[in-house]
């Protein structure tokens, strides 16, 4: 297990779009997943993209309670309009938080490490942090889908002023 570089806003790898995942079972896809979560936990973060450690792969991993998912050539559905506002971070733009409208609602599907088909539907914070990480692999960031610059800010500043919780 390593923890990996996070690469931060400004990195092209940011914004390139990533490629599928040749062999979902490949021992160096299974290492990446370990490494990732790894990644993802120490940094405090609730999900983390291939593409944010230098790997333009189409997989991402994601909090899921005590435990760590990881979906591979993830598919993402809007069940709903993406409307919904609600505030967010990412591990490549370290310090900043903004409200980003998005679907209250998403379908998934993909595959897991081994291979295995996982399909499912999301809501709140998960079909949230479904959709930031599925745009990383289409090089998009959370900036690039917000409507409302006055809701973008430290999040010092921004827990400071009680706009949002404070969180590392
Ligand atoms: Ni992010």
């Amino acid at each position: 297990m390593a923890i990996l570089k996070i690469a931060r806003m400004g990195h092209p790898v940011l914004l390139r779009r990533a490629e599928p995942v040749a062999d979902p079972t490949d021992p160096e896809i299974r290492r990446l997943v370990t490494d990732m979560a790894e990644t993802m936990l120490d940094a405090g973060g609730l999900g983390l993209a291939a593409p944010q450690v230098y790997v333009p792969l189409r997989l991402f991993v994601w909090r899921n309670g005590e435990e760590v998912a990881a979906l591979i050539n993830p598919e993402i559905d809007l069940l709903d309009p993406p409307d919904t506002a609600g505030w967010e971070g990412c591990l490549s733009i370290p310090g900043l938080r903004a409200n980003v409208p998005r679907s209250a609602r998403v379908a998934f599907r993909g595959l897991d490490v081994n291979g295995g088909p996982v399909a499912g539907e999301a809501e709140g914070m998960l079909a949230r942090i479904m959709q930031h990480e599925n745009d990383h692999l289409d090089g998009v960031l959370y900036p690039m889908r917000m409507s409302d610059f006055t809701l973008f800010g430290f999040t010092e500043e921004l827990a400071r002023a009680g706009t949002v919780e404070p969180r590392a």
